[in-house]
């Protein structure tokens, strides 16, 4: 989509977006438009459920002398609440009001709108980011789609009294937003499109012409490094497992990179304990961990972020087979510690602690972050509105909890502690994959990985109920891959670690 910050209206056949507060305080613009149309917006908001919140919305047909198709009044909620998540959701909301009318062309006049500590620039872009993180859309395989049941939106423009500190502040915004856009393609391919050699090439294919280097390591690389826990989940699968190792040097060449790791199971059938058939298709998106990492480099690489960066996904299939391992069998990581392997559906853990330790033995890390559709206790205990955060690392935490506030990927922090570890004792490895129990499922699966940090200053975010939603609607993402975690970590980066 076309967007654009301008200082004046240029056409005058669109759409007009205003705003209005809670409690029907009108915007400036809103003001404005109301005088014009002699009182019209007014008598809209007091014969609609309007009240200014986020996300009420009317769509007006605007009157014939004033030579514009429509007037959608939005809600901006109170003034005070004005931040980066709240304006971005009202662009999201914007989005979604001209979806569903036949208009190609939209108009939204701020006036000389600016709030707390956002300048109006800010202000435009942030907007102009919601409304096009929601407009992506996935349908190349509908092949009978009618042009006529499409959102027509193909040009946005945004009236602010600084369209060009608007205009820079919205670079990185796209930037980002490119980055959710991979991030949720790659989570909605199928299985039968993705897998880890496809899914290797497509990440190469991507960042590479952004200068990222992209190194892949196949089952014969990682044989010989010993990664046999995350070979062990992959050895059921007619596909080949791969580790892709991505590097973004945007830093001063002497300094230690920060690092992400995720989780990449293409597709998990829970191998040899397999799952349940009801819902067994969700498991396409087990791969969104190492989504959201992919997605961070092309966004961190598009904006030119200035740090070092390494990113690691561990790529694998999880499929039961004449091959596959077996509950009770004993693999060796490449740390030397051993696991016995309980339940061949606790396969996430396995991955990540080869590729975790794999990270931090190479490149020395400031910190390690890895995401990952770890546990489905996760969404026992959060829903789908918070991620749950695990960490060696008060300060680590805090910077995460602070970045997940401001961009609108919530995270909650869980604890660990030495009593939780002791529930991985096994009688006859290093540990097991599982706890005995059920208790404290998302938990014992952090201390796992903990186990693979070697001391470094780790987080572990389990994504399980944030990666896909479709129970709820989001403001800036349409139902389905939603991209949690690219805004998140740009926003840690952009905040701690560039120079
Ligand atoms: N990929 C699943 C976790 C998951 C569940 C992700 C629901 C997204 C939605 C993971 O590999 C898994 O199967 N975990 C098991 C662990 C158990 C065997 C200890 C689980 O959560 O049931
Ligand atoms: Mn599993
Ligand atoms: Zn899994």
């Amino acid at each position: 989509m076309n967007i654009q910050f301008l200082k004046e209206a240029e056409n005058t056949d669109v759409a007009i977006v205003v705003g209005v507060f809670e409690d029907n305080e009108m915007t400036a613009a809103a003001q404005f438009l109301n005088d014009t149309t002699h009182g019209l917006l007014k008598t809209a908001i007091e014969t609609n459920r309007f009240k200014g919140k986020v996300g009420d919305c009317i769509s007006l047909i605007a009157p014939n002398d004033l030579k514009v198709r429509r007037i959608i009044l939005v809600g901006f909620g109170q003034r005070k609440n004005l931040s980066h998540k709240g304006l971005q959701d009202i662009g999201g909301h914007i989005y979604a009001a001209l979806a569903t009318t036949p208009d190609k062309e939209a108009v939204l006049h701020l006036g000389d709108l600016s709030a707390n500590s956002l300048g109006k620039g800010d202000i435009a872009a942030l907007i102009a980011s919601g409304i096009l993180m929601r407009s992506w859309r996935f349908d190349k395989y509908m092949t009978k789609q009618k042009a006529e049941d499409l959102p027509q939106l193909d040009s946005f423009s945004v009236i602010t009294e600084d369209p060009e500190s608007a205009t820079e502040a919205f670079k990185p915004l796209r930037a980002v937003a490119e980055g959710v856009f991979l991030c949720r393609e790659v989570a909605t391919e199928p299985c039968n499109i993705i897998y880890p050699e496809t899914y290797a090439d497509k990440i190469k294919s991507e960042l590479k012409p952004l200068d990222v280097d992209v190194e892949i390591l196949n089952e014969k690389d990682m044989k010989k490094l010993g990664m046999g826990c995350l070979l062990g989940v992959g050895q059921g699968s007619a596909k080949e497992s791969r580790l892709v190792v991505m590097q973004w040097k945007g830093g001063p060449s002497d300094q230690q990179p920060v690092a992400f790791i995720g989780k990449g199971v293409t597709f998990d059938t829970g191998g040899i304990s397999l799952k349940p058939g009801l819902n067994m298709h969700d498991m396409k998106y087990d791969m969104a961990g190492s989504a959201t990492v992919v997605g961070l480099m092309k966004a961190l690489a598009l904006r030119k972020a200035k740090v070092n960066v390494v990113a690691v996904v561990g790529l694998v299939e999880n499929m039961p087979g004449g091959n596959a391992i077996r509950p009770g069998d004993v693999l060796t990581s490449m740390s030397g510690q051993t696991v016995e392997v309980l339940n061949t559906d606790a396969e996430g853990r396995l991955v990540l602690c080869d590729a975790l330790w794999y990270t931090q033995d190479r490149f020395k890390p400031q910190f390690m972050i890895n995401l990952a559709t770890l546990t489905g206790a996760i969404l026992i205990a959060l829903g789908d509105l918070h991620a749950g955060l695990f960490s060696n690392n008060d300060e680590l935490s805090e910077r995460l909890k602070e970045a997940a506030d401001k961009s609108g990927d919530p995270v909650w922090r869980l604890p660990m502690s030495e009593d939780y570890n002791k529930l991985l004792k096994s009688p006859i490895a290093d540990m097991q994959n599982i706890s005995n129990g059920r208790m404290a499922g998302s938990i014992t699966a952090a201390q796992f990985l903990e186990r693979y940090v070697n001391d470094v200053p780790w987080a572990h975010i389990d994504i399980a109920g944030m990666a896909w939603i479709d129970g709820r609607q989001l403001p800036t993402a349409p139902k389905g891959a939603t991209g949690f975690g690219v805004r998140l970590l740009d926003r840690l980066v952009q905040d701690h670690y560039e120079a």
